[in-house]
Formats: structure tokens, sequence, C-alpha cells
């Protein structure tokens, strides 16, 4: 009997040095080790020997039960490491090799003016609404003083869509909408930017266009002035298009401010001396504004005994231009992938 036992072990030994791969392996452990192995029915048959011979026996089964499990699980270990090692050598990857570029796309510089100047008001503790482009007749003139019939309507021709609705002019009309939706009438710092449209067609002036509105309204004793207005402004044409820059303020007139004032800018181009970017002049146009009038401020809500502010209004389009020396408005419009990928660097500035 110990000798079978004994040559079952040899036997087992011997197989297991043969093993080549897991399945092998798992078909091996079954016949060694199964129910129907020899081990088992030696087992089993322990029943028959002598009450002296049975311990010897019996442990001497499980010992050599062991060790074959032993020697099972060195070879599994080898075996999964040797697959492991194959596996990691197919798999190789050559981290040398150069990779192939992925295009990235660019800003636009249109949107990369837009953040500019949010990221700006922002840091001065304005909030950005949005409002509508599809705006109501209401919104985009009554509610900022220019009633139907109002002369001052002819100076934005303007795209119907209904007798009611119309796309937005200019991005006034989030002014009222915002000052109508604070229901609590509280102070007012907000900026809003976004699309507006107008039926012109001549070379220097596109149907569809950025505006940046900014409206501030406060309390009468705080005394919200044109000095303010002159001081925001300065702050923002400055880091627009230039720490050099000087503003001039010409009276003009808008029908939602009173006073009203279209904003100079000292031209960029020749710093004021004269050319023909800024025809001669040393100036160039760059906003409107004024102090609320009254009558908006009545008809959204705002006491005008109690309350005052200022607004203005400029276009994204041109300030893109006389930032990045664009000389054709066309450029910011056709997409053309030569003009735009020139501002992929900026990005990482
Ligand atoms: N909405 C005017 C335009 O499109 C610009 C403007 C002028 C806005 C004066 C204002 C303002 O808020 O006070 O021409």
């Amino acid at each position: 009997m110990k000798e079978k036992v004994n040559q079952i072990k040899e036997v087992a030994k011997e197989n297991i040095s043969k093993i080549k791969d897991l399945q092998e392996l798992q078909e091996l452990k079954v016949k060694l080790l199964g129910k129907k192995s020899e081990l088992t029915s030696l087992l089993k048959g322990l029943g028959g020997l002598s009450a002296e011979e049975r311990p010897k026996i019996g442990s001497l089964v499980n010992e050599v039960r062991s060790e074959i499990e032993e020697n099972l699980a060195k070879a599994e270990k080898k075996l999964k490491e040797k697959a492991l090692a194959e596996k990691l050598e197919k798999e190789k990857i050559d981290i040398t090799l150069p990779s192939v570029k992925t295009k990235r796309g660019s800003k636009h510089p249109i949107n990369r003016v837009i953040e500019e100047i949010q990221d700006l008001f922002v840091s001065m503790g304005y909030d950005v609404i949005e409002g509508p482009e599809l705006e109501t007749d209401e919104f985009c003139f009554e509610r900022l003083n220019l009633p139907a019939g109002h002369p001052a309507r002819d100076m934005q021709d303007s795209f119907y869509i209904t007798e009611e609705y119309l796309l937005r002019t200019q991005t006034s009309s989030v002014q009222a909408r915002t000052m109508l939706a604070n229901e609590e009438k509280s102070p007012i710092r907000m900026i809003c930017t976004g699309k507006t449209y107008r039926r012109e067609d001549d070379a220097t002036h596109s149907h569809q266009f950025n505006q940046v509105e900014g409206l501030v309204i406060d309390k009468k004793e705080l005394n919200v002035s044109l000095a303010d207005l002159k001081g925001t402004l300065e702050v923002f044409v400055k880091k627009m298009i230039g720490a050099n820059s000087e503003l001039r303020f010409r009276p003009s007139y808008f029908p939602f401010t009173e006073p009203s004032y279209e904003v100079d800018v000292t031209c960029f181009k020749c710093g004021g001396k004269g050319c023909p970017l800024c025809k001669k002049t040393g100036w160039i146009e760059v906003l409107g504004a004024g102090m609320v009038h009254p009558n908006v401020l009545k008809m959204n809500g705002y006491d005008p005994e109690k309350y005052s502010g200022f607004a203005f209004g400029t276009g994204i389009d041109r300030l893109a231009m006389f930032k990045y020396g664009i000389t054709d408005m066309r450029y910011l419009y056709t997409n053309d992938v030569r003009f735009l990928s020139q501002f992929d660097r900026k990005d990482e500035e």
C-alpha cells in the first residue's frame, strides 16, 4: 500500500513537471485529486485496512495529497507568470514612436473678446445676463423709451418676423428685461453680450453682429454719476484696446439715456496723429453711453426719484478688429481656417 502511494507521488511529480499550459494543468489536477483519482479511491478503501495500518496510510495519503497540491500550485504560478510575460512582450508599445498629431481648433476671435469682456466685468462685480435674440417690439423699443412711430426707430433697420416679433437690433433690450425681472427692485450691475441683427448690407456692416450692453442702477443717495460711467468705460477701453488709449465723450442722442454720449478713443493705429483709419481725426468712435433716462427707469418699475444709473453699449466685432488689427470685417464671418488658425497659439498665452 505504501509503495502504491509513493508511486502515485512520483508519477504525479513527473507529470506536473511536464505540464505545458493551464489547460493541461487543470486536467491533471482533476486526474490526480478529483473524485475519480487514485488517491481518492485509496482514501475510500482505508476502511478495509487493519486498525493499525489505517492511520499510517491515511496520513501518508494526506501528505502526498498536500504535496501534489503544492506542486500544482507552484506549477500554476509559473505558468501564469510565463503567460503574463508573453502577453506583455506581445503587447509592448513603442512609446518612442512619434504620434499622429490631432488637429486642434481654436477659439474664434469674437468669442475670445466676449470672454475677456465678461471676465473683466465679473471682476468688477457685474452679473452676466442673457436675453433672447428673437425679441419683442416691447423690449427692443417700447420699454427703452422708443414708442411706435418714434423717429429714432429709423436709426436701426430691423428684421421684423411678425408685427410683434423682430430679431433684436440691440442688446439694450436686456436692460429692460433685467429691470423688469428684478422684483425687489434692488440695485443692478449687469452686462449682456450677444448677437444683434440689422438690415444693413454695405461693405463695412454685417446684418448680424455682436454687442455688449452694460447697466448699473443704484439708490439715488449713492449717486451713480457720469464720473462713474467715465471711470468704468476707461477701464473697459484701456483693457480691450490698449493702456495708452484716451477717451473723449461727445454729447449725442439715444432715446434710453439722458444725457447721452458717444465715446471716442484715440486712434490705436496712429496714436492720435491722424491717419486713414481715423479719417485724419485722431479719434475712433467706439461706444454709446449715458445716464439711464427717467422714463426707462419708470417704465421698468424703478422709481426715478429713488434710483439712478448709467448704461453703455458697443459693438464687439469692431472691438475684435481693433484689438487684433483685423482689416476686413468679413474675415470674422467667412471662417477661413487660414485666418482662424492664427488664433491657435493665443489660447496658450
Ligand atoms: N443700443 C445702442 C446701439 O445699438 C448703443 C447704446 C447707446 C447702448 C447708449 C446704451 C446706451 O446702453 O446708453 O447703437
